[in-house]
């Protein structure tokens, strides 16, 4: 059933949905409404999800959906792993610490190029779909498997939902950017996390039903671990603790896949480290291509990718974060730490407007001079963009429950 089809005997979707004119209206109406239960006929028929997940962003996003549907009665869910990232620091420990549930079906699609994952995913879900005919494929995020599952689903005439909908960087030289854009057109259910991405839909054409601003569930993610986090070890192991340090992130093809350019970058954290410890927790994509082209990583600490918390708390901590990555941008928002984006544009633009990220383009020496600046004037701190707040991932349950109770 389409989102088109809600039964009247529900409480209508919240007017935050309705975003066609002017801003979206609040979801703090829509909370204000008592919950009404669903009725017990169609209570009796569970409503059944598959949540695919691939890569390590997508495990922090979907982990809250997941217990938010385990919370309720009314979801019966099954988990996929297309197996995108199988380094267990990539996959095994994430599912770990954020308490997921073992996949139920690994697809094993490993590594290869954007065709063969792509593709890979494609074949092997298709009979796992095929097999369950789920209710609904719950995708989220950018990458090669969410952009998959959302064909697979779609030729199968099965519903999408798709979570962090409408994030546009305009820049189609970024593969996740056709990954945005294929999967939106496919959706029935469009999740946005920011206004930016429900101005996006509308602009390319989505009707506006579909499209439901509920904010961000990496944040979910966040708020649920913050405190748990601030007793890990890692500043201890890394001999960090009561130090100002930095933290670097690098893994966007067009900064890593450039032995040039990946070298000047590397010299440039190593100057900025003169003024302060530099961590570098290395992608295993970076780790590859800094092997090959043999280039020094002189006076940084470098580790392994570290694990949700570890990486949680060292972020926290830091005095400057230094990224390509989109989640990075989003999370250092609401711990309040500056970031300087390492990229010419951002899909997350709100980061900028309303959090602490400053997108400082990719010529190594003004990305130096924007990190000295930013130690010495730190920027000013705002409140959170709205509905970033821990309740992402129960809007989202909320609207699939009432939509698809009367499938
Ligand atoms: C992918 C996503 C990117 C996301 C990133 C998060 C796409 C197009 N890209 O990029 O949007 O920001 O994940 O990390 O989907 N590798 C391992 N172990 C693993 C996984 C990868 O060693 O568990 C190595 C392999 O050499 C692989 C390379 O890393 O070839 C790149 O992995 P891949 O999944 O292709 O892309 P990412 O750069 O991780």
């Amino acid at each position: 059933m389409r989102p088109s089809g809600l039964s009247p005997s529900f409480p209508p979707v919240p007017r935050a949905i309705s975003c066609a004119n002017g801003p979206p209206v609040s979801w703090e109406k829509a909370q204000e409404a008592p919950r009404r239960p669903l009725n017990r006929d169609v209570a009796r028929q569970l409503i059944s999800v598959t949540a695919v997940v691939g890569a390590r962003p997508n495990f922090v996003k979907m982990a809250p959906m997941l217990e938010e549907a385990g919370r309720r009665t009314s979801f019966q869910c099954r988990l996929i792993h297309t197996g995108q990232h199988y380094s267990p620091e990539m996959s095994a420990t994430f599912f770990d610490e954020l308490g997921m549930p073992a996949p139920d079906v690994n697809l094993e699609i490993g590594s290869g190029s954007h065709t063969e994952q792509t593709a890979g995913v494609m074949i092997r879900l298709e009979m796992e779909l095929n097999e369950r005919r789920p209710d609904l494929v719950l995708v989220v995020g950018d990458v090669n498997s969410t952009v998959a599952a959302a064909l697979v689903a779609s030729k199968l005439g099965i519903p999408v939902a798709h979570v962090e909908a409408g994030l546009r960087s305009f820049d189609r030289r970024m593969p996740e950017e056709t990954n945005r854009l294929v999967t939106d057109v496919l959706s029935d259910y469009l999740f946005a996390s920011e206004p930016s991405g429900v101005a996006n839909l509308l602009a390319e054409g989505i009707p506006k039903e579909k499209i439901f601003l509920v904010g961000n569930v990496m944040i979910d993610t966040l708020m649920k671990f913050r405190e748990q986090a601030a007793h890990n070890g890692i500043l201890d192991r890394l001999g960090l603790n009561g130090k100002d340090y930095a933290v670097a992130t690098l893994h966007r093809p067009s900064n890593v896949d450039g032995m040039e350019h990946l070298a000047s970058l590397l010299s440039m954290l190593s100057e900025l480290s003169r003024r302060l410890p530099v961590v570098f927790p290395v992608h295993p994509r970076t780790r590859e291509r800094m092997r090959s082209a043999g280039v020094s990583e002189r006076g940084l600490i470098l580790t392994e990718p570290l694990g949700y918390l570890e990486f949680l708390r060292l972020t926290s901590e830091a005095r400057l974060v230094l990224t390509d990555s989109g989640g990075i941008q989003e999370e250092t928002t609401i711990l309040r730490v500056p970031c300087l984006t390492m990229r010419e544009n951002t899909e997350r633009p709100i980061t900028i407007e309303q959090g602490t990220n400053r997108l400082v383009g990719t010529d190594p020496r003004e990305i130096l001079r924007a990190a000295l600046d930013t130690l010495d004037a730190p920027p000013r701190f705002l409140p959170p963009p709205k509905f970033w707040d821990g309740k992402a991932s129960a809007r989202i349950l909320d609207v699939l429950e009432r939509s698809l109770a009367d499938r």
